[in-house]
């Protein structure tokens, strides 16, 4: 099925993300040169507009979301798109939608960012218009599903329309940068992989911080929790990058067979591994802003905070602790790895009254990129006191090292490879289902054991209930 599409669908082209990713992309990718001329992009959503209105629609967007800079060529990208409304949940108008998307020369590329609930009824009015043939392959935005079971019912359905290596299923913190990285600084450098273990690694951390609330997503956040919304995806793929074996090759099968072996070898979490919260009234930098339920309109059992002590039982992995925690409300938005390495085995300088801690490896992805590693080094002086040692990092800007670097949003890497077919920065069904597996059970705990959110104030770093978890087993959240 190897094709450069040439006509683009996209399923949800009023919607949030449509207007603040998908479009601001696309015209960022067609501002690069990086689109081919002839692909054409058909949006398509409830409501009744037309071409030119949708046009409008789309110039609102890019101006209001794209820079300035990335915005060259916007009347020649606009030119490319056209809209066609229709009524996703009946297969009535998909035959004018075929008629619209017309007969691409090359191939067709289908992007589902619709409500879940969609997606069962889209795949029948796609097949009923004969819109599924070998030269279509569809992109599915999250949420995919809320379960394993409703996960499997909405793979089930694509399944039945298209073929796996047609079915590309989005993860967007794949297609950051800064998250691929993660495979360079692993396999493309000899010193780390011989100590990435459980030899010498002692515990990771991996935090995903966000300091903003509920924004405009109330019903489907406040079904999701964070459980759902952050670590059942991207804090698992996160993980599973971090964990997985060197790959045969940098190839989508081989790389995803690496990952969905460390997602099967997630061991089920304990009772007491798990922390939730939620946050209420607080400060954010110096800013008000008003609890979740209050955003909300009622009181709710959702969280907005989880912690996990998570475990990868295979070989490589046994007996180090994950620590994994995401909010919203956090202090500040940060996301990184920290990879806490073990003591020295003896040390030489303690009897001359010097202490050494751990080193320490910290992969920060977000906002900025950089690599710090913490070393040991004497602290000069002529010691006459006794030696003194001091933790140096070891420091690396990853936009200071590629300085001019356009700073790309992670939909532009994706939406091109669906355009142009290469999966291996999308997560396949196997992955999907095990990661949903390993979640599903820790809900099912949470009910038997009846526990809710602790609450914790907004800007906060979680309940401390999330400090206390890290902390019994003497280990300290990185800040
Ligand atoms: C989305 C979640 O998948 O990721 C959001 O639904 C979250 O709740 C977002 O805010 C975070 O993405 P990023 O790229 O801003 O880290």
């Amino acid at each position: 099925h190897a094709f450069t599409a040439d006509r683009l669908l996209l399923f949800g082209a009023t919607g949030d993300l449509a207007q603040r990713m998908l479009l601001p992309s696309l015209c960022a990718l067609a501002h690069d040169g990086l689109l081919s001329p002839d692909l054409r992009i058909v949006g398509t959503a409830r409501s009744e507009m037309s071409d030119a209105e949708y046009r409008d629609f789309a110039r609102e967007a890019l101006e209001k979301y794209l820079p300035d800079s990335r915005r060259g060529g916007m009347d020649d990208f606009l030119g490319r798109l056209t809209y066609q409304a229709l009524d996703a949940s009946t297969t009535a108008g998909f035959d004018m939608l075929a008629a619209k998307v017309g007969t691409p020369d090359q191939g067709l590329a289908i992007f589902l960012s619709t409500a879940p609930s969609l997606f069962e009824p889209t795949i029948a009015g796609l097949q009923s218009a004969g819109l599924t043939g070998p030269k279509v392959r569809i992109g599915l935005e999250k949420p995919l599903g809320t379960d394993l079971d409703s996960s499997c019912e909405i793979n089930d359905a694509v399944a039945a329309a298209f073929s796996e290596d047609r079915i590309f299923r989005i993860d967007h913190y794949l297609g950051k940068e800064t998250v691929q990285n993660l495979l360079a600084l692993r396999f493309a450098n000899v010193m780390f992989e011989p100590i990435w273990n459980a030899n010498y690694i002692d515990h990771v951390q991996i935090t995903v911080a966000e300091t903003v609330g509920l924004e405009s997503r109330v019903a489907y956040y406040d079904d999701s929790g964070a459980l759902r919304d952050m670590v059942q995806n991207h804090m698992l793929q996160l993980l599973a990058l971090v964990c997985m074996e060197p790959p045969t090759s940098f190839d989508a099968t081989a790389v995803r067979d690496e990952k969905v072996k460390v997602l099967r070898s997630l061991r089920a979490v304990g009772e007491g591994e798990t922390v939730t919260g939620q946050y209420r009234a607080g400060a954010i930098s110096g800013t008000a802003v008003p609890g979740y339920d209050e955003e909300l309109g009622k009181e709710s059992d959702t969280e907005t905070f989880v912690a996990i002590k998570a475990h990868v039982d295979n070989w490589r992995w046994k007996g180090v602790p994950f620590y994994l925690r995401t909010g919203k409300r956090l202090p500040e938005r940060v996301t990184e790895i920290v990879v806490q390495f073990r003591c020295i085995p003896f040390s030489i300088f303690e009897d001359r009254g010097a202490k050494t801690v751990p080193n320490r490896l910290v992969i920060g992805i977000q906002p900025e990129e950089n690599i710090s590693l913490r070393l040991m080094a004497k602290v000069p002086g002529l010691d006459r006191e006794g030696i003194r040692l001091r933790p140096v990092p070891l420091d690396i800007s990853m936009p200071d090292a590629f300085a001019g670097a356009v700073k790309r949003i992670a939909y532009e890497r994706l939406l091109l490879d669906l355009v142009e077919g290469d999966q291996t920065l999308f997560v396949r069904r196997d992955e999907v289902e095990a990661q949903w597996e390993w979640i599903d059970a820790i809900r099912a705990g949470w009910v038997e054991t009846g526990l809710t959110p602790k609450t914790y104030t907004a800007g906060a770093w979680g309940p401390s209930a999330a400090i206390a978890l890290a902390e019994r087993d003497g280990v300290s959240w990185h800040e």
